[in-house]
C-alpha cells in the first residue's frame, strides 16, 4: 500500500503484510498483519513515528518518499525497539543525516544491542517531554510494560492523534488505513482478541495504567503500529472498553483446576481421570476437566491454563522426554501471571520416565509452585496405583486451600 493521509499533516507510511501466518515464532496471525509508521510534518521540523520490519525497506522508503524526503526528517520516534519496529533504523538512518533517534531510557539501552550502531544519535525521550515541529508537538508518555520495558506513547495534542505503539493494535491487514472501512469486522475482532491475549494478557495492570493516561487524553485518532487506525465514533472507544474489560482484575466463579495431558496406550489418562476424582472428592464444585490436550484446539487450552487456579500436566515418556504437544501447550503459559501457579505433574512411563521430571524443571524455571514434585507410575497403572493416583490428586486440591 502507498503512504495516506491520517490527517492533513500526519501520514501513514507503513507496510501491508497480509501473507503473514506467524508472528514472533509462536503467534499465529491468520489475518496478516501490518507493520504502522507514520510521517509528522510540523512548519519546521518533520518526525517519523516507528519503523519498519527490515524485509519491507525498499517499498517502505518508497512510501516515505511519497510524503518527504528522508533527509528532510528531524526526528526518528520509536516507542518500542522490537525488530518489529526498529528493523529497518540501520539502513533508513544513512539516509536521514540529520535526524535524531528518540526512545525511552530503556529503549535507547536496547537499541544499542539490536543495532550495533555506537554512533547512531539516540537520545532519551523521557516522560512529559516533548519536541516541537513548528504548530504540531510531539509528546512522550511513558508506557512500560506494554508490552516491553521500553514501551512508550507519543501524542500529538493539535492533532488529537495518539501513536499508541503495539497497544490497541491487531495483527489484521486489510487495504485500508482506518477503521472505517473495514470489509470483515468479526475477523478483525477475533484477530484484536488474540494480539491482546497473546501481547498484553501477562499485563494487566499495566493495561490500566496505560488506559488511564489515554482517557486523561482527547484522543480522536489512534495510530496503532499494526492493524487499523482507530478513530472516535468508529472502533476506538469500543477497543478502550475491551481492554478495560480484558484486564481487570478477576476470579473464577468456581475454582478452575483443569488437567491437561496426551496418552500414548491410555495409562497416562487413567491418572488423569483417577487424579480428576481425587480433585472433586475434595473440592466438589471444582471446575475440573481432563483434557486430552490433542482433541482441543491448542489456543483454548491455553487461555485455559492462564486463566486457572491451579492445573495438572500429565505426559508418557517417549524418547526420554515429555511428547510435543504438552511442550507446546507448556511453551504459551503465561510466565509473569503462573508464578506461584500450583501445578501437579504426572505420567506413565515403560522405561527410563524422564517426562515427569524434565516437565517439573520446566515448571519451576516457570517459578511455578509444583506439588509434591511428581506422580508416576511404570506401564499399566494397577488397582492400587490408581488409588494412589486419585489420594494425590485430593491432596493437591486439598493444598490448595492453605
Ligand atoms: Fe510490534 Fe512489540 O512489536
Amino acid at each position: 500500500m502507498s503512504a495516506s493521509n491520517v490527517t492533513k499533516d500526519i501520514f501513514a507510511v507503513g507496510i501491508l503484510n497480509p501473507a503473514m501466518r506467524i508472528f514472533d515464532v509462536v503467534m499465529k496471525t491468520e489475518y496478516g498483519t501490518s507493520y504502522n509508521s507514520y510521517v509528522v510534518k510540523g512548519a519546521e521540523k518533520t518526525a517519523l513515528v516507528e519503523t519498519c520490519h527490515l524485509t519491507f525497506f525498499d517499498q517502505y522508503l518508497e512510501n516515505i518518499r511519497q510524503v518527504t524526503d528522508p533527509a528532510a526528517i528531524d526526528y526518528i520516534i520509536l516507542n518500542h525497539c522490537e525488530p518489529d519496529h526498529s528493523g529497518v533504523l540501520g539502513r533508513l538512518t544513512e539516509l536521514c543525516p540529520k535526524a535524531k533517534i528518540l526512545v525511552s531510557q530503556a529503549g535507547s539501552l536496547y537499541l544499542k544491542n539490536i543495532t550495533n550502531n555506537p554512533s547512531l544519535p539516540i537520545s532519551v525521550a523521557k516522560d512529559g517531554e516533548q519536541v516541537d515541529l513548528g504548530g504540531k508537538t510531539l509528546r512522550f508518555i511513558s508506557a512500560p510494560f506494554l508490552h516491553w520495558p521500553d514501551s512508550m506513547f507519543t501524542w500529538c495534542p493539535e492533532e488529537k492523534v495518539l501513536f499508541s505503539c503495539d497497544v490497541l493494535g491487531s495483527h489484521y491487514c486489510e487495504p485500508y488505513t482506518f477503521d472505517t472501512n473495514m470489509a470483515y469486522p468479526a475477523k478483525y475482532e477475533e484477530a484484536f482478541k488474540g494480539y491482546y491475549d497473546a501481547i498484553f494478557g501477562p499485563f494487566p495492570s499495566y493495561v490500566q495504567s496505560g488506559l488511564a493516561k489515554i482517557r486523561q487524553l482527547d484522543v480522536q485518532t489512534v495510530c496503532t503500529s499494526h492493524g487499523p487506525v482507530l478513530t472516535r465514533g468508529c472502533r476506538l472507544e469500543w477497543a478502550m472498553e475491551q481492554y478495560d474489560q480484558w484486564s481487570k482484575p478477576h476470579k473464577n466463579e468456581r475454582p478452575l483446576i483443569p488437567i491437561f495431558y496426551c496418552s500414548a496406550y491410555g495409562n497416562t489418562r487413567k491418572l488423569a481421570q483417577m487424579i480428576q476424582a481425587g480433585i472433586l472428592e475434595q473440592i466438589p464444585d471444582a471446575d475440573c476437566q481432563a483434557y486430552d490436550i490433542n482433541d482441543y484446539d491448542m489456543g483454548m487450552l491455553q487461555g485455559l491454563l492462564n486463566r486457572s487456579d491451579a492445573f495438572a500436566v500429565g505426559s508418557p515418556t517417549i524418547n526420554a522426554d515429555a511428547v510435543a504437544p504438552v511442550w507446546n501447550l507448556l511453551s504459551h503459559v503465561d510466565a509473569i501471571n503462573n508464578r506461584k501457579r500450583p501445578v501437579l505433574v504426572f505420567g506413565s512411563y515403560g522405561w527410563s520416565g524422564e517426562a515427569v521430571p524434565n516437565l517439573v524443571a520446566r515448571l519451576k524455571g516457570l517459578k511455578s509452585a509444583v506439588f509434591e514434585e511428581e506422580f508416576r507410575t511404570i506401564f499399566v497403572p494397577a488397582e492400587e496405583e490408581l488409588q494412589k493416583a486419585k489420594e494425590c490428586g485430593k491432596r493437591f486440591a486439598a493444598s490448595l486451600a492453605k
